[in-house]
């Protein structure tokens, strides 16, 4: 029985009445004969920091910073001036024919921060809009040269870029993909770099190396019909926080150079310090051609998302109006002012305070805090880039068994965690830590404290 004195009860009553909620079977949020719903649904009342509180007051540790996008903490109050700033000059005007200063200095700003050879902004709302943009763009670079030929891309397995037709087409995780195949361009998939497949006695650069082998045999057959190759730098995030060693990135890159492909680099989730350095690329000392930027963008409270080109492919596009090269794509919200004002807030918070200085010491407070998991006979492996932490549960830790998915063990982890008030969405099997970088030395050991107790909860007979 609901309690009706909660003002939950209440919200969770009038949600289920109109919302249908992202990434949800919602009958999963209907009480079940036990009187619990499978999946918790919790109304949200207010954020601060890294907590978040619902309607009757109950606090959660927000440790995957809300699908990845809140960077300092909820309600940073540099963004929170930055935004009511600039409420009070300019909230939105169309980015056809006319410009502002928000979007004029974060696209001036994000070039300055972003790898070498980067030149010109293409701003979107969202990530997926953002990975819809670099494919078309890269397709219609090569067209525009007159290179009809190259109509295909190439994927990693494994990768994950985002929900709408394209950037689903270019997914390569079954549980989002498989239903709409027959309606997606089909990619060429080139093996993922992920250091979990690396063979015994290989170590993460080998099993990279190894993979780069794979992506290089595939453009020796296919290289002339490819537009571009896209992928996840050092972290395939949504396919279960999958790592991979930098070099991948550099042979990746000169694989696509030797062929003629453009490499689309997706730092929708890696990028704006998560990795341990601002941006992914950055370690290998890669720059790509095209390279995306969402999620942390505005750390979290609008949403925004970057296309980075360069001026090569700029200059592809720019011709006479009669040639009809130009990009004619548009969003209704493109380069948005609030949502720019907000992100240019995030630049000069790293600009003018040690993050990435401040995250290392947090990251490896993370690292000593989740090793002890590595013992647990259901954990095959804890892996770590910056600060994400990534902790692989298994029906049998030695021969790396998963469990059968329908068992739905990390929804147990959720459950758990939830009731213990700290937020830990697990991808499939895998728990991972990816709090915002305000998270202090208590949140970090409630963290582990209850992730510890998540696993055992998960992984009980
Ligand atoms: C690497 C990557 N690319 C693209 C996207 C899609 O972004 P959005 O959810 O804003 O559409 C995501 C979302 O998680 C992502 O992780």
């Amino acid at each position: 029985m609901a309690d009706p004195t909660s003002r939950n009860a209440a919200w969770i009553h009038r949600d289920l009445a109109v919302l249908w909620h992202p990434c949800t079977q919602m009958h999963d949020h209907a009480v079940g004969p036990d009187g619990t719903r499978t999946i918790p649904l919790l109304p949200i009342a207010s954020a601060q920091g890294a907590w978040l509180t619902d309607m009757d007051g109950r606090r959660y540790l927000d440790a995957v910073s809300s699908w990845w996008t809140c960077l300092f903490g909820h309600r940073d109050p540099r963004l929170v001036a930055a935004l009511q700033a600039q409420l009070d000059a300019l909230d939105h005007v169309l980015l056809a024919g006319f410009g502002h200063a928000p979007a004029i200095e974060l696209a001036e700003e994000l070039l300055r921060v972003t790898p070498p050879g980067l030149a010109k902004v293409f701003y979107a709302d969202n990530g997926s809009a953002a990975v819809e943009i670099a494919l078309k763009l890269a397709f219609h670079y090569h067209r525009n040269r007159g290179a009809t030929r190259r109509t295909r891309f190439v994927a990693l397995s494994g990768g994950y870029h985002g929900e709408t037709l394209g950037a689903l087409a270019v997914t390569d995780v079954p549980l989002y993909r498989e239903t709409y195949a027959p309606l997606l361009l089909q990619p060429l998939l080139a093996p993922s770099p992920d250091a979990y497949l690396a063979a015994p006695g290989e170590d993460a650069e080998h099993c990279a190396l190894r993979a780069a082998q794979g992506l290089r045999e595939l453009l020796a057959a296919h290289g002339d019909t490819v537009c571009a190759l896209i992928l996840e730098p050092l972290v395939q995030c949504a396919g279960g926080m999958r790592m991979h060693h930098p070099r991948y990135l550099s042979e990746a890159r000169k694989a696509c150079d030797e062929h003629g492909v453009l490499l689309i680099a997706d730092e929708i989730a890696v990028g704006f310090g998560r990795t341990g350095t601002l941006f992914a690329c950055e370690q290998p000392g890669v720059s790509p051609d095209l390279m995306l930027l969402s999620k942390g963008l505005t750390g979290g409270m609008l949403p925004l998302a970057a296309v980075l080109a360069t001026q090569r492919i700029y200059d592809a596009f720019y011709a006479e109006h009669v040639t009809r090269k130009a990009f004619l794509h548009s969003h209704s919200y493109t380069g948005n002012p609030l949502a720019c004002a907000v992100a240019r807030a995030v630049l000069r918070t790293f600009a003018g305070e040690p993050i990435l200085e401040h995250n290392r010491a947090t990251a490896a407070r993370m690292r000593d805090l989740a090793a002890p998991l590595t013992a647990h006979p259901h954990v095959a492996q804890v892996r770590q880039t910056g600060m994400i932490v990534a902790i692989e549960t298994v029906a049998d830790a030695r021969t790396r068994r998963s469990f059968p998915a329908l068992e739905r063990r990390g929804l147990r982890a959720y459950r758990h965690a939830l009731a213990r008030g700290v937020l830990l969405r697990p991808l499939g099997d895998v728990l991972y830590w990816m709090p915002p970088y305000c998270v202090g030395e208590d949140e970090l050991a409630l963290l582990a404290t209850v992730t510890a107790e998540a696993v055992d909860a998960a992984c009980a007979d």
